[in-house]
């Protein structure tokens, strides 16, 4: 990772984290598993990758990072509450996540399902009033309907809905390619296209282009996910490795084998950088935020 994006990761993780604490109800209000619940499970941990993603695209924008807390609240939330049903047994059946217990282990099932949806509800509270937006409330609209799309049936839930179906099944590359597009792609293509909304009259060419290269990455991260699946190991993670053979999930590195994955991660990284090249050196952070993605080990 270069030291820019490095410094830019630690103060938008920073932002992120306060934000967040300011907006997750209380472990003294009631219900208080429940609260207990939710900031076990969203605060101090994972990559914030798609807040960050936000705030890069923020910069590259030339948008203040305070303009841009609310949406990038708002996709973690509905992240979290992906990853906490994701991990159900119903589900993946997970039992580690962010390098602790998932939160049906620390907790319960119904907690962890209700606190998956209270999670959900409060993505569309803060962006719907959280006072720091500075866009219009045409584009804070446009915002919501954004996210409401990336998060539902025709996003990262009916994408969740493919996988669980494959289960067992083999996929042609189209069809995993849509199903990785819908799970993972969605909402990383919201975290970019709501910093675009929060620019007033953005050229619709300049928007184009920021959404192509998001829609890049969002493959080459759920790639990049399959692949560490396969060879990363569970401390690393911090969630369990191997779960998808384990699950019999259709992934890119069951069909193209570890090395086609790697390739094709290197070729969305590719496409990535190509979308950006009518930017200077104000989208760099973007573009070494492509290269994290497909070289993270975690
Ligand atoms: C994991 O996402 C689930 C996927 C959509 C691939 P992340 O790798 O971003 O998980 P955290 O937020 O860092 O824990
Ligand atoms: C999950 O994909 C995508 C979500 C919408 C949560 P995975 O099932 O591969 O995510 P991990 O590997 O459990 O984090
Ligand atoms: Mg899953
Ligand atoms: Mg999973
Ligand atoms: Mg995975």
């Amino acid at each position: 990772m270069s030291n820019a994006l490095k410094d830019y990761l630690d103060f938008c993780q920073n932002r992120v984290e306060r934000a967040l604490e300011a907006h997750l109800p209380n472990e003294n209000i009631l219900p208080q598993k429940l609260h207990r619940a939710m900031r076990y499970s969203t605060l101090d941990g994972g990559k914030r990758m798609r807040p960050m993603l936000t705030y890069c695209t923020g910069k590259t924008l030339g948008i203040a990072p305070e303009s841009l807390d609310a949406p990038a609240c708002a996709v973690e939330c509905i992240h979290v509450y992906s990853l906490i049903h994701d991990d159900l047994p119903a589900m993946d059946d997970d039992d580690l996540r962010r390098g602790k217990a998932t939160c049906h282990k620390a907790f319960d099932e119904a907690t962890a399902i209700l606190t998956g949806d209270a999670l959900q509800a409060l993505a569309f509270e803060i962006l719907a009033n959280d006072p720091s937006i500075t866009a219009s409330p045409e584009n804070r609209l446009k915002m919501i309907t954004l996210l409401t799309k990336a998060s539902g049936s025709q996003g990262m839930v009916g994408g969740q809905a493919i996988d669980l179906e494959s289960v067992g099944t083999r996929l042609t590359l189209p069809e995993l390619e849509n199903m990785h597009i819908h799970k993972t792609g969605a909402l990383i293509r919201a975290s970019v296209n709501m910093a675009t909304l929060a620019k007033a009259d953005i050229d619709p060419n300049i928007a184009k282009k920021l959404d192509n290269y998001a829609k890049c990455i969002g493959l080459s991260f759920q790639v990049k996910d399959d692949i560490l699946d396969q060879e990363s190991d569970t401390a690393t993670l911090g969630k369990t490795q191997g779960k998808d053979q384990d699950n019999n999930k259709p992934t890119y590195p069951a069909l193209l084998g570890l090395a086609g994955a790697k390739q094709k991660a290197q070729e969305l990284h590719e496409q990535a950088l190509d979308n950006l090249s009518i930017f200077g050196s104000e989208a760099d952070l973007l573009r070494d935020l492509s290269l994290y993605i497909i070289q993270r080990n975690h």
